[in-house]
């Protein structure tokens, strides 16, 4: 019996693209059910993109900027570079653009997301900070499927951490980013195999 064909994955990114390097890492693994095939960010200088380049992966920039307010138009244009590339999942990795139903629709229970706070606390951004404010003794980040509505949609995968009395807001970043970058790998496999649905 031969294996099923590995899911082909694009990472979307903005930044440094640390949890898109996990992913990478994870997906060398001969028996990861998905590659990633593609790295497209928003930014130009996005870190990751160069990360991506070293592993041998297509990396593709589609820049917000061009569009002016169009959302649609950017959409349509990473759009159409995700059907030539034929992915059928895609992850976002510090994306830091919203994005319209119409895209979100285009990739219903086949886009992840990963969050950095155990979901529904802490939407939004600065969620260490806020955490730390809010006297929180668990804080960690969530992998969810992508629905309309910004950081909620159905959990894949969550990772905790405990908050230290001395914790800062750097301190508490790096200890959720380590548990990040152990969820997305686990959920994305689970969503590869078809064993996590929204
Ligand atoms: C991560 O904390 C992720 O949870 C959030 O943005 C950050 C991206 O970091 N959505 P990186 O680019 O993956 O290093």
């Amino acid at each position: 019996m031969s294996a099923a064909p590995r899911k082909r994955v694009a990472v979307l990114i903005s930044g440094r693209g640390s949890n898109m390097t996990a992913l990478i890492e994870a997906a060398k693994a001969p028996d990861y059910p998905a590659e990633i095939v593609l790295v497209m960010s928003n930014v130009p200088e996005a870190g990751g993109l160069a990360t991506a380049q070293a592993n041998g992966i297509a990396t593709c920039v589609v820049d917000h900027r061009a569009f002016g307010k169009d959302r649609e138009a950017f959409e349509h244009a990473m759009q159409d570079v995700l059907a030539t590339y034929h992915i059928d999942i895609v992850c976002l990795a510090g994306f830091m653009r919203l994005l319209t139903p119409w895209f979100v629709g285009q990739w219903q229970g086949r886009m992840l997301n990963i969050h950095p706070a155990l979901l529904p606390a802490f939407k939004g951004l600065d969620t260490h900070a806020r955490a730390l404010a809010a006297g929180a003794t668990q804080h960690g980040a969530t992998v969810h499927f992508v629905v309309p509505e910004m950081d909620a949609g159905p959990i894949i995968v969550q990772g905790a951490v405990d908050v230290l009395p001395d914790d800062t807001e750097a301190t508490l970043a790096a200890r959720v980013l380590a548990v990040e970058h152990r969820i997305y790998p686990e959920a994305l496999r689970r969503v590869a195999e078809d064993r996590s649905k929204p």
